[in-house]
């Protein structure tokens, strides 16, 4: 890539000089040259910082950006990106589009113009486009799914500094109607996210936002691979894994996928049942809620993807008190998959994750230290933390502290 952006840089600059020179001296051609210069050196550097990512994260950090959320909700309610995706690589102009969508053809330029300075289509030439990597991920349900929910985002922000003068609000205490969300939307995020048509979308957002993660619990977690070699409870009582808040259940049809044999029930718990078709055979659906007692008891694993950090610390305990009761000390144990924060230097996708969750639920993205004080206070031990990338959720493996029976 350097040596093309590298050719096309020296390209600029020859051309930027001859037209300088025609029109008005060397100051005007310096001048020329540098503006030309930055302006290559930004699409050099966004095309580095996209090359660097992974374009599951590209576009999930995008969604937050209104302006830039705005066009593309534009583009898709006109289908042009779909449209791009489905004629594979060719190019289409803007006067095409805008007769296949009977829109005109200035707003599909301008439109286009974010869309390509977010390398989410490439323009060829003058007006012309076409598919670039991103635009199959962009254009997927789980997807738009999520831009569909980040729309709830948006007025929250407008509404802070108001917030912040009528409410009492406080950095710590844990009721998640105490939120800058409730004040917007005058009720509480999950009682939103809960209304049918937001749910769904919820449910396909979850499941695809880290459906590009080659890297899931049970790939992770070592453990998995050698499950076949432990001796595993069997017998029609014996469970497996439980998803507590599993939503769709997209990790434990993963699990169940890939390891078919292992003896043991597969049991997805969430409050709100599934709202879409994928849950596997052999998968049981429990409605739950996690603060009541766990019916589900001495299960091998006990599973949390992305609920602990919904919840202050004072709801976390009352979690972690119903499965500890039900955890079996010499068997059982907890694994929770969340953004694990460094102590410091975080990158900025887990520290507006923080953000998000303290706004909308008055709840917060954790350090290693938070998890252990929460789980040590719960009566259990890290066994051990399982990260990977900076971006990326850990998984927390817990084991009953010995000695608490
Ligand atoms: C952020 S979502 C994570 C879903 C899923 N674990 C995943 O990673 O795809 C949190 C889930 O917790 C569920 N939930 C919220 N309150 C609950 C409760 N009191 N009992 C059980 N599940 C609950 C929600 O319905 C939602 O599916």
């Amino acid at each position: 890539m350097f040596s093309v952006e590298k050719s096309c840089f020296q390209t600029v600059i020859r051309s930027e000089i001859c037209l300088g020179v025609k029109a008005g001296g060397w100051d005007l051609v310096m001048m020329t040259c540098r503006i030309s210069a930055f302006s290559k050196f930004e699409t050099v550097i966004r095309s580095l910082e996209v090359a660097a990512t992974k374009p599951a994260d590209t576009v999930f950090s995008f969604r937050a950006q209104v302006l830039e959320n705005a066009a593309i909700s534009f583009l898709f309610e006109l289908g042009i990106l779909d449209g791009l995706v489905s004629r594979q690589g060719a190019e289409v102009t803007a006067a095409e589009l805008a007769a296949e969508t009977s829109s005109n053809e200035l707003l599909i330029v301008r439109l286009m113009r974010v869309a390509s300075a977010l390398q989410f289509c490439e323009e060829t030439s003058e007006s012309t486009y076409r598919a670039t990597h991103l635009t199959p991920y962009l254009t997927t349900p789980g997807f738009k799914g999520g831009l569909r929910w980040t729309e709830t985002f948006f007025p929250i922000v407008s509404k802070i500094p108001s917030y912040l003068a009528e409410s009492d609000f406080r950095l710590t205490g844990g009721e998640p109607t105490q939120t800058a969300f409730q004040f917007t939307h005058g009720k509480p995020a999950w009682e939103v996210i809960n209304e049918p048509h937001l749910r769904h979308e919820f449910d396909l957002w979850m499941r695809e936002r880290k459906k590009h993660d080659e890297r899931s619990w049970h790939k992770r977690y070592p453990p998995s691979a050698e499950l076949a070699k432990e001796s595993l409870k069997t017998g029609e009582d014996a469970v497996l894994v439980v998803d507590i808040g599993g939503a769709s259940g997209s990790q434990l049809v993963d699990f169940r996928t890939q390891f078919p044999g292992l003896p043991g029930r597969f049991v997805l718990q969430d409050i709100q049942p599934p709202t879409m078709e994928g849950v596997a055979e052999g998968v049981e659906v429990m409605v739950y809620d996690f603060f009541t007692p766990q019916p589900v008891r001495g299960a091998r694993f006990y599973y949390f993807r992305s609920v602990f950090h919904n919840w202050s610390d004072e709801k976390c305990a009352e979690i972690l008190r119903n499965v500890v009761d039900a955890m079996d000390p010499d068997y059982s144990t907890l694994l929770i998959e969340d953004y694990v924060l460094p102590a410091r230097e975080t990158q900025l996708r887990g520290a507006v994750e923080d953000i998000l969750m303290m706004v909308v639920l008055n709840s917060l993205e954790r350090t290693a230290k938070q998890y252990e004080d929460i789980l040590h206070a719960a009566g259990l031990d890290i066994v051990n933390i399982y990260a990977v990338g900076a971006n990326e959720e850990g998984i927390i493996e817990a084991r009953i502290t010995k000695g608490r029976w």
